[in-house]
């Protein structure tokens, strides 16, 4: 049986550095690493942004939450985030996805000023990563977050491995290939039309948000599996649904050396790096560096 890789020991891990770094932080410069996050509507993601603050004050940052009703017209929403691109005491601006659908995302979030941008989704920082700017970028997440397992089983260089990433989402799948690519792994990317997925992967990271689409035969034994996917799907005829991921779990689990458990345990690592992305932003306002390695 492979070795269960424990999503949520690495998030507690990761916030409670950045709760000393952030009193250290504080203490030599005044300065109090703040986040914002916008909500636009009800989503069943409101959990997550309630969740989000509740790790902000643990890790001692500002946080402020701006609930906004569904149908806000987009330009309502923009303003807010403007107003907070000005705000001194907010480092961090992250707006909940998915919007409204009468709402541009793409715009909302290219409004966000690439400095503030935590979630590492504007232009500016995707193409940061893509060109090894990292001194001065900010990454997704959720890729940000699997590194981080990731380097808990193989350590910082993938010299010599191969990764497959399935799933080519600007939030998961291509800054996963670029970030693996970073760390000198040979990368494949593959999605949801490919046929024949390569078996040679040493790590496997599915992203693809189809259930239970990797199978355990896909991939070779004592292979890392990072499986970022959370599925709803019916539970045969009671009416009832339940949880899986975008791999088999059961027998990849028997196949796989180390492998993420269902549902996602990503997830937890997702926030505790938004918190270290708004470290570091609150950081490089004080003019100082990086104080904690995160991501590459
Ligand atoms: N919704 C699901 N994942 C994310 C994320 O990483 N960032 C934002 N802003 N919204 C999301």
């Amino acid at each position: 049986m492979s070795k269960t890789i424990d999503g949520n020991e690495a998030a507690a891990d990761v916030l409670a550095k950045l709760k000393v770094a952030a009193e250290q932080l504080t203490a030599e410069t005044g300065v109090v690493p703040g986040i914002a996050v916008i909500i636009v509507g009800q989503d069943p993601a409101s959990v997550y942004v309630a969740f989000k603050g509740k790790k902000a004050k643990g890790c001692g940052f500002h946080s402020a939450e701006h609930a906004l009703p569904t149908q806000t017209p987009e330009k309502e929403v923009i303003a807010p985030v403007e107003k907070l691109n000005a705000d001194p005491r907010i480092h961090g601006v992250l707006v909940q996805l998915p919007l409204p659908d009468h709402i541009d995302s793409s715009r909302i979030t290219q409004t966000i000023a690439p400095e503030k941008d935590v979630d590492g989704f504007h232009f500016i920082n995707v193409g940061k990563l893509g060109t090894g700017e990292l001194d001065t970028a900010f990454v997704s997440c959720t890729p940000a977050g699997s590194m981080l397992l990731i380097e808990h089983v193989h350590g910082r260089d993938l010299s010599g491995l191969n990764a497959l990433v399935v799933g080519r989402s600007n939030i998961v799948g291509k800054p996963m290939a670029n970030l693996l690519l970073r760390a000198n792994a040979t990368v494949t990317v593959a999605h949801s039309p490919t046929k024949n997925l390569p078996r040679s992967a040493d790590i496997l990271v599915a992203a693809v948000r189809r259930p239970e689409m990797t199978k355990a035969d896909w991939i070779k034994p004592g292979v890392t599996v990072i499986d970022v996917g959370i599925n709803r799907i019916s539970d045969g005829s009671n009416g009832k649904s339940r949880l899986v991921g975008d791999v088999v779990y059961g027998e990849a689990a028997t196949r796989a050396g180390a492998i993420t458990p269902v549902p996602c345990d990503v997830g937890p690592m997702t926030i505790a790096l938004v918190m270290a992305n708004t470290f570091t932003a609150a950081s490089r306002d004080a003019g100082r560096g990086v104080a904690l390695e995160t991501c590459g």
